[in-house]
């Protein structure tokens, strides 16, 4: 019955069935995974006692797929997170025990809140071997990448305020922007982006523009270094701030990305850009170290705004990741990584060519990150989910990528965490999966609707 009730929310001409009430998809965007988890509460839909920007935010889908990825009949293509073949564990023990030998009482003492000074250091040297003219005062170390969109959107963000993002983007970051009452206005960057990109600036009068310029999270795409340029020529006259997440620059399989938007930057042009970068992808997410550029005048606000929040991120974690780079150690950790993630890609283009190709299954090749952002007409994917855990295999729906007009045909396949022989298996009880869904779809359309069988 259940599997029943989904398959009557499948699209029909590209048009959602709406047999799901609309107000379930509102107040509980992200409904598709925790409508399956048995474990967790169930976040309120309106919590009288709790403040306005708790109610503007509902738990993260992805977050609630970990529920789904710890059953040991389901293969995850879900989440994000680096596979544990693709960490350096040997490395990062080693710089731990440096860390705690060399300077225990720093390593377990309070810190400062912009971040421990000569790992800033060595990062500020890392970028400018990329091009990047950064000097350690323009930087601030966060406990992830996370919290610098949070800090970014408590300091310039005010219930009401415009905030330009791509469609779709990341998860986490609409998260960030919603809780502090922005008012999101998605924005193409397929291509060269919109035409009347500049029109839409000066209507919308944005704050920020939030982008992931490389191999994107969900679409694995690069942006091109024209639109790059317009947007800082756009910052700059209209006076936005532009919101550079590289989360996974660097993640590249064969040629790095072009230029990151801080390297192409005019001098007046950086007054606008806040450039996030994380160790999250290329050394330990559980770290929870990144790294925030931005001018100093607004970085001041931030790292009240950080004292605030958390005080400084961890020394441990700090030191940790100081001696590993100063021994040399990240380079040639990240050469193997690319090269793992590129043997992973491979792996899953391979199973969808075999796989996949008979069904309405789109995507593209990226060329670098961890996913695969793909197409399914005549699906709806987050309404397929939980038939596809029951065929044994998860993923993403693209719907809560969206902040709004969501495309719901997409999905998401990550192949950072699964093996190789995981990904051939989840990729054939996907197709198992699209093969039963197109053919339910094609019963209902011919139960429900016998004219456009005749037409
Ligand atoms: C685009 C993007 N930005 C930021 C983050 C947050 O990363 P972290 O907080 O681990 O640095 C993620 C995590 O997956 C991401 O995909």
């Amino acid at each position: 019955m259940a599997v029943l009730l989904i398959f009557l929310c499948f699209c029909v001409d590209g048009k959602r069935h709406l047999f799901m009430g609309r107000d379930d998809v509102l107040l509980d965007t992200v409904s598709a995974g925790q409508r399956l988890e048995e474990g967790l509460p169930k976040l309120s839909a309106n919590p009288p006692r709790y403040s306005n920007a708790t109610r503007r935010v509902q738990t993260s889908a992805i977050r609630e797929l970990f529920a789904l990825l710890a059953r040991p009949d389901v293969m995850s293509l879900a989440g994000g997170f680096p596979s544990a073949a693709a960490l350096d564990l040997d490395g990062l023990r080693e710089a731990t025990k440096r860390a705690t030998a060399r300077s225990p009482a720093l390593a377990f003492q309070y810190g400062n809140s912009e971040g421990y000074l000569p790992l800033r250091e060595l990062i500020v040297q890392r970028a400018r071997e990329t091009g990047i003219r950064l000097d350690a005062a323009q930087t601030v170390i966060t406990t992830g990448s996370q919290q610098a969109l949070d800090l970014v959107s408590r300091v310039l963000v005010d219930p009401g305020d415009r905030v330009l993002v791509e469609s779709p983007t990341y998860l986490g970051a609409l998260q960030a922007f919603r809780f502090q009452g922005a008012d999101l206005i998605s924005v193409s960057t397929d291509n060269e982006g919109p035409d009347d990109l500049e029109e839409i600036i000066v209507r919308q009068r944005p704050k920020l523009f939030y982008l992931i310029p490389n191999f994107s999270n969900p679409t694995g795409a690069v942006m091109s270094v024209r639109l790059r340029k317009r947007i800082l020529s756009l910052a700059k006259i209209h006076h936005f701030h532009v919101v550079e997440d590289n989360a996974y620059g660097e993640l590249y399989f064969n040629e790095p990305p072009p230029p990151s938007l801080l390297a192409l930057a005019t001098e007046e042009e950086r007054e606008w850009v806040i450039h996030l970068s994380s160790f999250s992808k290329i050394l330990a997410p559980g770290l929870r170290l990144a790294w925030m550029s931005a001018p100093v005048e607004l970085l001041r606000h931030i790292v009240v705004a950080k004292q605030l929040s958390d005080t400084h991120a961890s020394t441990l974690a700090q030191l940790t990741a100081f001696h590993y780079l100063n021994a040399g150690s990240l380079e040639p950790a990240l050469s193997r990584i690319r090269h793992f993630y590129r043997n992973q890609a491979l792996a899953m283009r391979r199973a969808i060519d075999a796989e996949l190709t008979d069904t309405s299954f789109r995507t593209a090749w990226p060329e670098g990150g961890m996913f695969f952002w793909a197409r399914v007409p005549g699906i709806d994917t987050s309404a397929m989910l939980e038939h596809a855990v029951g065929c044994g295999v998860a993923y993403v729906p693209g719907e809560p990528f969206y902040a709004s007009k969501p495309d719901f045909t997409r999905l998401r396949l990550s192949f950072a965490s699964a093996s190789v022989e995981e990904i051939g298996v989840g990729i054939r009880r996907l197709a198992q999966c699209l093969h039963s869904a197109h053919e339910m779809s094609a019963e209902h359309e011919v139960t429900t609707e016998p004219s456009l069988r005749t037409a």
